[in-house]
């Protein structure tokens, strides 16, 4: 199969990608991102949209969008990682696969970031590989939807 629709959500403060604590998540913007995550699609024959939104409501209501307008998702949830059952649950409620992804190693870091409500309910996780995670993750979901592993 190609042309898979990957839609890839990016949750608070990841607008601020290249600017934000350089040390922790690196020098690439959300356009740098997007930019190479075109190439990937290019060179596997999918499809790629990459969005943010600093509000949750918006993250849920683009991962019910996802449960007929996507085949995958790939979703940074940011904070959100830590604490929002509301995202947990609408990814619990779709058919679509969703790759939990961070761009820093969440368990290197503060106590209360190495706990994620959203591990449980995703295909897999991805973490401290900085902003090459993105390609790692699309990489990784493609796999899994060609092999029919989702
Ligand atoms: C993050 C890790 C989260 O703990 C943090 O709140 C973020 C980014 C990451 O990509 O490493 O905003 O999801």
């Amino acid at each position: 199969m190609a042309g898979e629709r990957i839609l890839v959500l990016n949750g608070p403060n990841l607008n601020l990608l290249g600017r934000r604590e350089p040390d922790v998540y690196g020098h690439a913007t959300l356009d740098d991102i997007r930019e190479r995550l075109d190439g990937v699609a290019l060179e596997l024959s999918c499809r790629c949209e990459v969005r943010q939104s600093n509000d949750e409501a918006t993250l849920i209501d683009w991962l019910h969008e996802a449960w007929d307008g996507a085949d995958g998702v790939i979703l940074n949830p940011a904070a959100f990682t830590h604490y929002s059952y509301a995202i947990r649950d609408a990814i619990a409620a779709i058919s679509t696969p969703v790759v939990e992804l961070h761009i820093s190693n969440i368990h290197a870091r503060e106590t209360f970031r190495s706990h994620s409500v959203i591990t449980a309910v995703a295909l897999g996780m991805i973490c401290g590989f900085g902003a090459a995670g993105y390609e790692v993750a699309m990489r990784g979901l493609v796999d899994a939807l060609r092999a029919g592993r989702v």
